[in-house]
C-alpha cells in the first residue's frame, strides 16, 4: 500500500493545491541572497508547488520526496512548464545527512520545506541541515495557509463540521501551522545552531468555487480516508449541503516562512 500520498490524491493536489505567490518567492529570494550559481533542496516537495517557483531564481533546484506518485505528477508540472533545472529525487528528510557527504559541505544556499514539517522529524533534520548550508544561506519552514477547514470564516467552520459527520472523528490537527507548533520548530532552529531565527510573512485573499473546494478536499485527505469512486457523489452532495448553495468562498491565506540562517 502507498503512502497517504499516492494515487489519485496526487493528481488532486498537483491540480488544485495552492501554489506559492512571487511576492513571498521574492522574500525567500532576499532573505537568503538567492542568485544564478546557487542550489537550493526542497525537502518534502510533493507535486513541486515551491520547487518549481524556486528554480527560476537559482542555478537548480533538487526536489525531494518519498512518494513516487508526487514526484511523478512534480516532474509532469516541470515538463509542462518547460523547467529544466530541477532533479526529482526520491527520499525523504533521512536522506538529508547523507547529502553532506554526496554534495560536501556549504553547497546549498538553502533548504526549504513546504506544508512538510509535521511529517518530519523536525530535530533530526535541522540538524542534518546546517552544514549544508553556506553562509548567508539558511532554511525555510513553510506553512502555506491553513488547512481549507481550519479557517476563521462560516463556510470554512460548515466545511468542518461537514468533513467530521463524513469522517466521524475530530479534525484537530493543523498540520504544523498552528502558533504552538511554530514555537517548537522556532526552538528547535535555535538549538541547532540556525541564527537570526524570524518569521516572514505574505498575505492575500483568494476566492474559490465549490469545485475548487472539493479539489482542496480531496488533496489533503490520503489512505483510508479517501472517498472511493463510487462514494464520490454522495461526499460531495454531503459537503454540498454542510457548505450551503454559495459559489465562492474567499479564503484569507497567511504564506509563512519560520527562516533561520546559517552563520
Ligand atoms: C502536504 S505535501 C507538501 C507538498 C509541497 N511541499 C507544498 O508545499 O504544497 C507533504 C509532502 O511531504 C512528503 N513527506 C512525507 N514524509 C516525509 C519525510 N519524512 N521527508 C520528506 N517528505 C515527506 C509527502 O510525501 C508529501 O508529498
Amino acid at each position: 500500500m502507498g503512502s497517504d500520498w499516492a494515487g489519485e490524491v496526487a493528481g488532486f493536489y498537483a491540480r488544485f493545491r495552492r501554489g506559492y505567490p512571487p511576492e513571498f518567492i521574492d522574500l525567500l529570494a532576499k532573505s537568503f541572497g538567492l542568485g544564478a550559481e546557487d542550489v537550493v533542496l526542497d525537502v518534502g516537495c510533493g507535486t513541486g508547488q515551491l520547487t518549481l517557483p524556486l528554480a527560476s531564481r537559482v542555478r537548480g533546484v533538487v526536489g525531494m520526496d518519498p512518494e513516487p506518485d508526487m514526484l511523478a505528477a512534480a516532474r509532469a508540472a516541470a515538463a509542462d512548464r518547460g523547467v529544466a533545472n530541477i532533479a526529482w529525487a526520491l527520499g525523504g528528510s533521512d536522506d538529508v545527512p547523507a547529502l553532506a557527504a554526496v554534495l560536501g559541505e556549504r553547497s546549498l544556499a538553502a533548504l526549504t520545506t513546504g506544508n512538510a514539517i509535521h511529517l518530519i522529524r523536525h530535530e533530526e533534520l535541522f540538524s542534518a541541515a546546517l552544514p549544508l548550508l553556506r553562509p548567508g544561506g539558511g532554511l525555510a519552514v513553510v506553512a502555506n495557509g491553513t488547512p481549507l477547514w481550519r479557517q476563521p470564516a462560516p463556510w470554512s467552520r460548515a466545511l468542518r463540521q461537514g468533513l467530521e459527520q463524513w469522517l466521524d472523528t475530530s479534525l484537530v490537527s493543523c498540520c504544523g501551522t498552528d502558533a504552538a507548533a511554530r514555537e517548537r520548530y522556532r526552538d528547535a532552529l535555535i538549538a541547532a545552531g540556525f541564527t537570526r531565527v524570524h518569521e516572514q510573512a505574505f498575505d492575500y485573499s483568494a476566492d474559490l468555487g465549490f469545485d475548487e473546494l472539493i479539489g482542496g478536499v480531496y488533496s489533503a485527505m490520503g489512505g483510508s480516508s479517501f472517498p472511493s469512486p463510487d462514494q464520490r457523489a454522495a461526499f460531495e452532495e454531503h459537503i454540498r449541503r454542510a457548505v450551503g448553495p454559495a459559489d465562492q468562498f474567499t479564503e484569507h491565506v497567511r504564506v509563512a516562512a519560520l527562516i533561520g540562517h546559517a552563520a
